[in-house]
């Protein structure tokens, strides 16, 4: 949004103010993200205490302006974040909360469009796949304002994962979790790089009793990390929102970062007319880029199979 004096006033919206989104609104005052920030959601009391809560911390922090408000406030929102909707209860799927999700979406989305907003929607409720693709369709806005956070999670966890295993900076380790958020998702391994050197050769040079059974115990700890803190403490919120915070600072900030999140495939790797979590280039105008990485066999087998199981899980919403 533009003020008579050119300088550039950023805003997010931010729909949802449960778990995932307060956590988020959090995170964007604590890293100064953007200048303003309006917090949406079907309970109004809810937000407007979280706006009250998230105001009363601001002189700790810096300026910026936070409110509860409604979806006329999405008009000059450069971001609209959707965190609303259904979250796990323990031992359901994501994909099991599709039929909830769905209807809430096209309301929302609905609502969103109907203000004039002209800006990038970043989607995070499950199953954020189908659900930003959900978007992309119901908003008719071109496929590269629409992302999914994907498997910009997974990707950290399985990062986070690696660098305690190996003992090294996070930073150090350049890991990749690809397709579906959830439970098909997979590790490119045959990619995955400590500092300048593939995994496999660091591991071969400085971790020798190394076993595949503790690396393939690192995957399965990254794909059922979030049943396990559902069980724990009822919801995953916080790794999710700094995801979310990555991607809008990308956005925002014009960052170019490559970043795997979910985005429409039309042709790349070898599939079309879904989203699923990919790396892709992140800056001012959503998706600028998707990468294709290279993938071997058993690789490109399981993304295959990933992305069947989400147009398989699609077909209800698409009929
Ligand atoms: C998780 C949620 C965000 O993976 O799906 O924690």
């Amino acid at each position: 949004m533009n003020t008579e004096y050119g300088s550039k006033i950023t805003r997010v919206a931010v729909i949802g103010t449960g778990f995932v989104g307060s956590s988020y609104a959090f995170a964007m005052i604590n890293q100064n993200v953007a200048d303003e920030m309006v917090l949406i959601d079907l309970n109004k009391s809810k937000a407007e205490g979280d706006a009250m809560d998230l105001n009363h911390g601001l002189p700790f922090g810096s300026p910026m302006r936070v409110w509860a408000g409604d979806y006329s406030d999405c008009a000059d929102a450069d971001i609209v974040v959707i965190t609303a909707g259904a979250n796990q209860k323990p031992g359901e799927t994501r994909l099991d909360l599709i039929e909830k999700n769905a209807k809430i979406f096209e309301s929302i989305v609905g609502d969103v469009m109907d203000s004039g907003f002209n800006g990038i929607f970043i989607v995070a409720t499950n199953p954020v796949d189908i659900l930003s693709y959900a978007t992309w369709k119901f908003s008719g806005l071109p496929m590269e304002r629409v992302i999914g956070s994907g498997t910009i999670l997974d990707s950290a966890r399985f990062r986070f994962l690696l660098s305690d295993y190996l003992n090294l900076d996070v930073r150090n380790i350049h890991a990749y979790i690809l397709g579906e958020h959830g439970d098909t998702e997979l590790p490119v391994w045959s990619q995955a790089r400590v500092g300048l050197e593939p995994l496999s050769r660091y591991i071969e040079k400085y971790k020798p009793e190394a076993s595949q059974a503790d690396l393939d115990s690192i995957f399965e700890n990254v794909r059922d990390a979030a049943y396990d803190i559902i069980e724990k403490k009822g919801a995953t919120h916080y790794a999710i929102a700094l995801g979310m915070i990555r991607l809008t600072k990308a956005v925002l900030r014009n960052e170019n970062s490559i970043l795997t999140v979910s985005t429409l495939l039309e042709g790349e790797y070898g599939e079309e007319d879904l989203y699923i979590g990919v790396p892709a280039v992140v800056n001012e105008t959503g998706i600028q880029q998707i990468v294709e990485i290279d993938l071997n066999e058993e690789e490109a087998k399981a993304f295959r199979h990933s992305a069947k199981t989400i147009k398989d899980a699609m077909k209800p919403i698409h009929e």
